[in-house]
C-alpha cells in the first residue's frame, strides 16, 4: 500500500514510516516541519505540505494516489492548549477538516488517526477501556475527541473507514538509534530524564509523592513507539473488515509509578540523578492505565516491549547520540 503519513517527520510518525517500509509498504510523508525534523524522514519521500493550507493538501492528494492516510499531525502540549486554545482548535480540528475534505474529494477513504488517553479525563476505573466515559479536562483532549466524532460522521456520510487509536504514553526509540524522540519543549518524563542524564540543563522533578499509590507517585502506562507502529498497521489491515468507526486503546496494561521510571532510568544510565520531589500539578490523575484487551482481541496486537527497562534502554541509545 502507498500510505500518506501526515506528521511523518515527528516522533511517532517517523517510527511509523520505518515500520511501514520494513513491511513492504510505501510511506509518503506530509509534514510542515513545525515540530518534526527533516532528518527523521528516511523512509519514503517528504512533501513539505501544511495541512492548514487546503489548496496544498488538495494538490498533494490529487497528484499521488494513496491507499490510506495515517494522521499524526497535531499540536499536543496540554499546558499550551489551556493557554492558547484557539491554536489547538485550528491545528487539530480545522486542519483535520482540510485533510478529510481532500480525502473525500480524491476518493481516499481509509484513515488511522492518532488519538489520546486525554479524551477520557478523570479516570473512573483502575483499567480504562474504550467504554469509559469521555470527558476531556483540557482543550487538547477536547480537540481529539471532537475529531473522533467528526470521523464517526464521515464514516456515516461518506463511507469512510476510520480508526482512532488512543495512545497512553508513547515511549522509547527504534533500537537502530537512527530515530528517536525530540520535542522542544520536551514535556515527557522519560526523555526529560534522559536528556538531563546526557547533560541538558533540564529541571526534572517528581510532581507530588503523596498520592494513594504504592510509592506515593503517579502511575502511568508507557507503550513503546514501535508497538504503536505495529498497532497502526494492524488497524489499517483490519479496517475494511470492521464496521464503521472504531476506537482502540493502546497501552501496555501495566502502570509504572514516576519513581519506578526514575529508578529504571538511573539503572540504565548507571548513576543516580538526584531528582527532587515538588508539589502536585493541578489536574494530574493519580493513575492512568489502559485496558488494551480490545486491540488484542480485534487487531491481534500485543505489545512486544513489555519491560520498562528495555523501553528506557532503547530511548537512551537515541539520547546519547541524537541525529537531530
Ligand atoms: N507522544 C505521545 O506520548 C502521544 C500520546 C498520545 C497521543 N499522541 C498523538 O500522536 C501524534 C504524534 O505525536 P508525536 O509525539 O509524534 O508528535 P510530534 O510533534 O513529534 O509529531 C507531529 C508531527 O506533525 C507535524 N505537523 C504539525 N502540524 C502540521 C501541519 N499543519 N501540517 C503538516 N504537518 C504538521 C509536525 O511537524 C510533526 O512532525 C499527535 O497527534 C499526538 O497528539 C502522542
Amino acid at each position: 500500500m502507498r500510505i500518506l503519513v501526515v506528521g511523518g517527520a515527528g516522533y511517532i510518525g517517523a517510527h511509523m514510516c520505518k515500520f511501514l517500509s520494513e513491511h513492504g509498504h510505501e510511506p509518503v510523508v506530509c509534514d510542515n516541519l513545525s515540530t518534526g525534523h527533516r532528518a527523521a524522514v528516511r523512509w519514503g519521500s517528504l512533501s513539505e505540505t501544511d495541512i492548514g493550507n487546503p489548496e496544498a493538501i488538495d494538490l498533494l492528494l490529487g497528484s499521488i494516489r494513496f491507499d490510506a492516510v495515517m494522521h499524526f499531525a497535531a499540536a499536543s502540549l496540554v499546558g499550551e492548549s489551556v493557554a492558547d486554545p484557539l491554536k489547538y482548535y485550528r491545528s487539530n480540528i480545522a486542519n483535520t477538516v482540510n485533510l478529510l475534505d481532500a480525502m473525500r474529494r480524491h476518493g481516499v477513504r481509509r484513515l488511522v488517526f492518532s488519538s489520546t488517553a486525554a479524551v477520557y479525563g478523570e479516570p473512573k476505573a483502575n483499567l480504562i477501556d474504550e467504554r469509559h466515559p469521555t470527558s476531556p479536562l483540557n482543550p487538547y483532549g477536547r480537540t481529539k475527541r471532537v475529531i473522533e466524532q467528526m470521523l464517526q460522521d464521515c464514516v456515516s456520510a461518506y463511507g469512510f473507514k476510520a480508526v482512532a487509536l488512543r495512545y497512553f504514553n508513547a515511549a522509547g526509540a527504534d533500537p537502530s538509534g537512527l530515530i528517536g524522540e525530540h520535542h522542544e519543549p520536551e514535556t515527557h518524563l522519560i526523555p526529560r530524564l534522559l536528556r538531563r542524564a546526557a547533560g541538558d540543563d533540564l529541571d526534572v522533578r517528581i510532581f507530588g509523592d503523596d498520592y494513594d499509590t504504592i510509592d506515593g507517585t503517579c502511575v502511568r502506562d508507557y507503550i513503546h513507539v514501535n508497538d504503536l507502529a505495529d498497532a497502526h498497521l494492524r488497524a489499517l489491515q483490519t479496517l475494511d473488515l470492521l464496521p464503521g468507526f472504531q476506537v482502540f486503546n493502546l497501552g501496555n496494561g501495566a502502570g509504572y509509578t514516576v519513581r519506578q521510571v526514575v529508578s529504571a532510568v538511573e539503572s540504565v544510565i548507571g548513576r543516580p540523578l538526584g531528582i527532587q520531589v515538588g508539589a502536585r500539578r493541578a489536574g494530574d490523575p493519580k493513575a492512568l492505565v489502559a485496558s488494551s484487551v480490545r486491540a488484542r482481541e480485534v487487531l491481534g496486537w500485543s505489545p512486544q516491549w513489555t519491560d520498562l527497562t528495555a523501553i528506557v534502554e532503547s530511548a537512551w541509545r537515541w539520547h546519547q547520540k541524537p541525529a537531530y
